[in-house]
């Protein structure tokens, strides 16, 4: 029998599950069940293994009662009541099956399929159609009514949306597509219109799907229990065979899907309802955007080249890897140990990522390991960790459903983490209050049924200011939780803080002005956030691309020990992570001064376990960062890297800068699955492999471990870990694993917080949040519960230091950069997708008055000149921006949005300044100098490939 109860199996139970202390004890077809008060008497039935037809009921949806086809008989009861919207009750008899039931069911379905054409053995959905099941499930055998009379058959399709289909004249307006775009997205771009007979869906906003307000997010496509709405991939490709559970491989929410495969054949990706962290849903990314994973311009070949201005010559593996380990040893030999380095994916699995710092600290013989998180999160590190123990978020997201008062602070998760953005859109559907501080008015500023009652509008750069000054009226109005802090926190660095936050330098009336924002809507939110409930902070990095990154991360972990705010449900402090493992791969010792688990390079003790382990000898200093990496390149003593799955040409700050080292070096590897901005300076080329092709785990922002699984073979031939392990080999420093398992066996031999991790376990529990030891066997969704985990909580000064970064006569305005939904990161996945129906293209937002004082036009061409460079993008000109402050996206390499980006950083991480350029904006009509440069480079480095693989195609031929 089934097990109804068990998290994985993906059943319809009808209506969504119930929690509630009272069991309440009911008879359904002469047998018993006890379920919680406010369950529906068809999820009781369900839970019982009797089904219910049903049509307009789904269980992740509220009951809407519109069908009519799961109607039963209840003792005492009138009439034929829907049992997907009674609740039980105590005693309750209910019969499903009677004759009666049966007749009235085939009735109304009867009514149903007169107005549905009959194509069932051409439809898209034909075998995994509800309509058809019910119909067979009703015992349906005859249609009284002819097509003679007015219906819908001729309806048009519309096709617009790249990804799904919509094809009204199989509507049955069941409205689940409108309610899952309410409930679960909270878009609200579906209604129905018209009455009766009329009633049609239509998306608001536009003509058709695509200009409409719908973000692609794909709910009512899942929700739709017909063909109406389907994934062009199915029509094309039929139904699929076999369905493997991977994780997400774009953002740090970490959506767990079911990949639905025909053979060796992708054919759709169904976010999966048993997923931790995503409890079904996606995003237009996650669901749809996957066609990057077998894109013609993917690289499956090993490729070398001895200068960049030769072509690509396609090699074995082991050529490839024998090249690319000389290279290293006689750049060594020549230039010394610590000449090389390498650079660990936050888009590669913690096995990829924990072989990598493995390989460069044991085979290197130096600890010149970095990652992508020295760009983004590194000061979630550090700040963190100073001041709670632990170099991570502190919640769920699950978490946030019992947040009263939620902040966002630098923060846009609509766009950037769709799906918990639209959990929190639920929350605050639901009662919860809203702060948003950032310079930018955030779509989540006023999104339908979900608004903020507070804006703080503030200037780029000022973020610990803003923060101080909260803290400010926090300490002064006697808002502190102050045994909260007698008991969890260090007393004398609480009253160093709490003395200094209440000087009057910190008031509102003084930092206001600084940050650009009304004192009295400072005091509000922080009245707002110290009084009104559980309260939760989410941020992103909008925090922690500063100057003052670290200071801010450790202002926010201040202001939630102050108030309390932290160590239970609903509460806490989010850092929103970028990338899928951003998580993962800092967890895995990929910064030079940490080994996995964050436990510092320096550290006798520590150093002996993995010395023990690996088999050498390490170093005890912490080696180079990734800007300190580009430095020493173009000093001359850094030589050779070998790169991961990662494109700091385009990713990272001061473009021109980064090439000049890359330039400077003598053998580039790079590992990845198309030529990115990074591989076309490079001297070694090795494929990559996706996510579909290999695995492993990743860890997303609440540090949930969830599974990799393959669903199809390495295009390349090999996935990234067995590509390290060949270096490695090469190196003479031999890896032994026969699968990634065998690799998080040994992390979590050698990571106190992953002791009881292995894919066995994974498998039992779908997902795991760290710590998982003995202490905590089954994870641990809340940290700091009893205790920090440094003991006491630490509070920690935060002065505010203004960036270097000023205006200017000559840079009048602040360019501060983010996301958009529908690409990702460096754009390298989602701009190969139909993605770009939606965003092609990098724009500059500016303010109505600073485009009109300089003449410019929504859409005109304007150049963007900072201290590092200029470049060239269309403008859009937009009120969601203050006066003064500029805004672009960095998803487009020949933007050169990082051009213009400086290299000032955090004072703790060197995190970049990313959010903090003073520019100037001017209307043009030609491309930048840079733009030029980049373009001619471009332009031959894609020649030397075609000349690769024309040459391919001859030996093909031949
Ligand atoms: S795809 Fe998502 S946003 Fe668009 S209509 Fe469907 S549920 Fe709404
Ligand atoms: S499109 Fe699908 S989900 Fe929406 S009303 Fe029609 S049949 Fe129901
Ligand atoms: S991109 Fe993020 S929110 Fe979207 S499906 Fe993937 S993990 Fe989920
Ligand atoms: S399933 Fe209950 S009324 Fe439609």
């Amino acid at each position: 029998m089934i097990n109804y109860f068990d998290p994985r199996n993906d059943i319809d139970l009808g209506t969504p599950e119930r929690v509630s202390e009272v069991q309440v004890s009911l008879v359904i077809d002469g047998r018993s069940i006890s379920v919680p008060g406010g369950t529906s008497v068809m999820r009781a039935a369900a839970m019982l293994g009797t089904s219910i037809p049903k049509l307009c009921a789904t269980d992740s949806l509220e009951a809407f009662g519109s069908c009519r086809l799961c109607m039963v008989e209840i003792d005492g009861m009138r009439g034929y009541p829907a049992s997907c919207t009674t609740p039980v009750s105590e005693g309750m008899v209910v019969r499903t099956q009677t004759p009666r039931l049966a007749d009235l069911r085939r009735n109304v379905m009867e009514l149903y399929i007169s107005d549905h054409p009959l194509d069932c053995l051409t439809c898209s959905a034909n075998g995994n159609c509800e309509l058809q099941s019910v119909a067979g499930q009703v015992g349906l055998r005859e249609v009284r009514y002819g097509y003679d009379g007015a219906n819908h058959l001729s309806e048009q399709k519309d096709v617009s949306n790249p990804y799904f289909d919509y094809e009204p004249s199989k509507c049955i307006v069941c409205s689940r597509c409108v309610r899952a775009c309410e409930e679960i997205q909270g878009t609200f771009a579906l209604t129905i219109t018209g009455r009766g007979f009329d009633s049609r869906v239509a998306a608001a906003g536009g003509d058709d799907f695509l200009s409409s307000e719908c973000v692609s997010c794909g709910a009512c496509v899942q929700a739709c229990p017909t063909a109406t709405l389907s994934e062009k991939s199915l029509v094309q490709l039929g139904q699929p065979e076999r369905a493997v559970i991977t994780t997400c491989a774009y953002c740090g929410v970490g959506c767990s899907f079911r990949a639905e495969m025909k053979g060796e054949q992708l054919v759709r990706m169904v976010p999966d309802k048993n997923g931790g962290a995503n409890h079904g849903h996606a995003c237009v990314k996650g669901r749809f955007a996957w066609g990057y994973a077998t894109h013609p311009d993917r690289i499956t070949k090993p490729m070398i080249r001895k200068r960049l201005e030769d072509p690509w010559q396609e090699v074995s593996w082991d050529e490839a890897v024998t090249y690319a380990a000389s290279e290293f040893r006689r750049i060594q030999l020549k230039y010394g140990r610590d000449s090389i380095g390498g650079i660990t994916s936050s888009r590669c699995t913690n096995e990829e990522a924990y072989l990598v710092q493995k390989l460069v600290r044991t085979a290197f013989g130096n600890n010149n390991v970095d990652t992508c998180a020295r760009v983004c999160h590194s000061p979630t590190g550090y700040g963190l960790k100073q001041t709670l123990g632990e170099s991570a978020g502190t919640q769920s997201f699950d978490s946030v459903m019992q947040a009263d008062v939620v902040l966002v602070i630098g923060a846009n998760p609509t766009d950037a983490h769709p799906v918990f953005g639209s959990q929190l859109k639920r929350r605050l559907r639901q009662g919860a209050r809203l702060i948003v501080i950032d310079p930018r008015r955030i779509d989540l500023v006023d999104s339908p049924h979900a608004r903020a009652e507070l804006h703080l509008q503030l200037r780029p750069g000022t973020n610990v200011a803003m923060l101080n000054a909260l803290a400010h009226v926090i300490v002064t109005e006697g808002l502190l939780a102050q045994r909260f802090v007698d008991a969890r926190c260090e007393p004398e660095d609480f009253a160093r803080w709490r003395d200094f936050v209440a000087q009057p330098d910190n008031a509102p009336d003084v930092l206001g002005p600084v940050c650009g924002v009304p004192a009295e809507q400072i005091r509000a939110a922080a009245r707002l956030y110290a009084t009104g409930g559980n309260a939760a902070i989410y941020y992103g990095l909008g925090v922690t691309e500063h100057s003052q990154g670290s200071t801010a991360v450790m202002g926010i972990a201040n202001l939630a020990m102050a108030t309390g705010n932290i160590g239970r449900e609903g509460v806490g402090v989010n850092p929103l992570r970028g990338q899928n493992n951003v998580q993962g791969s800092c967890d895995m010792g990929s910064f030079p001064h940490e080994l996995p688990g964050y436990r510092h390079i320096s550290h006798e003790s520590v150093r002996a376990e993995f010395e023990q382990a690996w088999g050498v000898t390490l170093q005890p200093d912490p080696g180079l960062r990734i800007p300190n990496m580009f430095e020493a390149a173009l000093d001359g003593s850094f030589k050779a890297l070998y790169c991961q799955g990662e494109d700091i040409a385009q990713s990272d700050p001061n473009t021109q800068h980064v090439t000049a080292a890359l330039l400077a070096m003598e053998c580039v590897v790079v590992q990845d699955i198309f030529l990115n901005e990074t591989a076309k300076f490079a001297h070694v080329f090795l494929p990559g492999s996706s996510f579909l092709e290999k695995d492993g785990t990743f860890t997303n922002a609440e540090r949930r471990i969830s599974r990799v699984r393959k669903v199809m073979e390495p295009l390349a031939g090999k996935a990234d870990w067995e590509a390290t392990v060949a270096l490695a080999g090469a190196l003479g420093y031999p890896m032994q694993y026969r699968h990634p398992s065998e690799i998080m066996d040994e992390i979590a031999r050698l990571t106190p917080t992953f002791r009881r991790v292995s894919y066995a376990e994974l498998d039992r529990h779908g997902s795991l949040q760290w710590p998982c030891n003995d202490a905590a066997p089954d994870g641990t969704p809340t940290m700091h519960i009893d205790q920090f985990v440094r003991g006491k909580g630490r509070f920690m000064l935060t002065g505010y230091v203004p960036t270097d970064e000023k205006v200017n006569g000559r840079y009048p305005l602040l360019l501060t950069t983010g996301r958009i939904l529908s690409q990702y990161n460096v754009g390298a996945q989602t701009r190969r997708t139909d993605n770009v129906a939606w965003h092609d293209e990098d724009r500059l937002e500016i303010h109505p008055s600073d485009a009109e004082s300089r003449g410019i036009g929504d859409g005109d061409w304007v150049g963007i000149g900072s201290r590092s460079g200029q470049s060239v993008l269309r403008a859009r000109v937009s009120g969601r921006v203050a006066p003064g402050v500029v805004y672009t996206t960095f998803h487009f390499p020949e933007s050169g949005a990082n051009v213009i980006t400086t290299d000032n950083s955090d004072w703790a991480t060197n995190c970049p300044e990313y959010k903090v350029t003073a520019v100037e904006v001017a209307k043009v009509f030609q491309p930048s100098e840079w733009q030029k440069r980049y373009q001619r480079f471009s332009d031959e480095q894609r020649r030397l490939l075609k000349e690769r693989r024309q040459a391919e195609a001859a030996e093909v031929r031949r």
